[in-house]
């Protein structure tokens, strides 16, 4: 018989959990891999920070069982729930390991191909991490990224420097400014690689608009929130942090209003890169 036919999912509550959840946010920059990947046989992947199993669980589906995958998160809670997709999804050849993406829990030389949705910005030490991933993969072997660039949230990014300006925040657009060029760009990202043994062999970018009806269904969404917002609360420190967000929210709905809604742009990079040289 063959398997595939004599799947029977039990559609209850445990099989609905999980059902439907892949942040549309992770989605977008996913399609873009799905698109650019090639698609081998009788390898081995990792998935690196791989959260609650996004895309592990389709790389494991889409290379099919031939194929091993190894989702590598270093969040407990999240691979728990990664552990129930696949009770539900009955998909057999993945393989969780909670570890630090500066330690993987592999041998050398043993890994075809990295992937990493949404990964790189996350890690506190990239540098590390590229040297762990040089240790893990073999030569010739391929990382594939992908991540939001310098040019994210540029509309949004216009306005909250407008606002610090108009509140005399002078001290605080420098600190602006610098975590705006915190994200990279193709080239920066480029030779961070290629420092540590890799040659980059594909680019491809797009850009999407992320659209809101204004500033405060922005501000007040959850992903947003758990995202990003934190990250702006530091940056603005306590003081005055209300009348800053006050403003900014306001001048978000202006801005929403005059052009009919908040469109954000969202630079989607993904670049592929082959390992050229063990970096020791
Ligand atoms: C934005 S999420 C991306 C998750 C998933 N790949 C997706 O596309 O939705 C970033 C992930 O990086 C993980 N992460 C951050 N730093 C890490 C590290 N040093 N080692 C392993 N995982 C890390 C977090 O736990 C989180 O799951």
């Amino acid at each position: 018989m063959i398997k595939y036919l004599n799947t029977n999912f039990n559609y209850d509550e445990k099989f609905v959990e999980t059902y439907d959840e892949a942040p549309l946010w992770s989605s977008i920059f996913a399609q873009l891999l799905f698109e650019n990947i090639n698609y081998e046989d009788h390898i081995s992947i990792i998935d690196l920070a791989c959260g609650t199993g996004f895309p592990t669980f389709e790389l494991a589906q889409r290379f099919g069982s031939n194929c091993k995958i190894y989702g590598v998160d270093q969040w407990k809670e999240a691979l728990k729930r990664a552990e129930v997709k696949k009770f539900n999804y009955l998909v057999d050849n993945v393989q969780f390991l909670e570890c630090n993406a500066e330690n993987i829990d592999l041998p050398n030389d043993s890994i075809d191909l990295i992937v990493s949705n949404l990964g790189i910005n996350n890690f506190s030490n990239i540098e590390n991490c590229l040297k762990e991933m040089n240790r893990v993969i073999k030569n010739n072997g391929k990382i594939i990224i992908t991540t939001n660039i310098k040019g994210h949230f540029k509309e949004f990014y216009d306005i909250f420097e407008k606002t610090l300006f108009e509140e005399n925040e002078l001290n605080l657009l420098n600190d602006l400014k610098n975590h705006i060029a915190h994200r990279g760009t193709i080239k920066s990202i480029s030779k961070k690689f290629n420092d540590f043994g890799f040659k980059k062999i594909k680019v491809k970018k797009k850009v999407i608009k992320y659209n809101y009806f204004n500033g405060t269904s922005f501000l007040n969404h959850y992903f947003i929130k758990a995202g990003f917002l934190d990250s702006w609360k530091q940056l603005v420190g306590k003081n005055n942090l209300e009348n800053i967000f006050k403003k900014l929210e306001s001048n978000l709905n202006k801005y929403s209003n005059k052009k009919g809604k908040l469109s954000l742009s969202v630079p989607v990079l993904y670049l592929e890169f082959v390992k050229n040289r063990p970096v020791t």
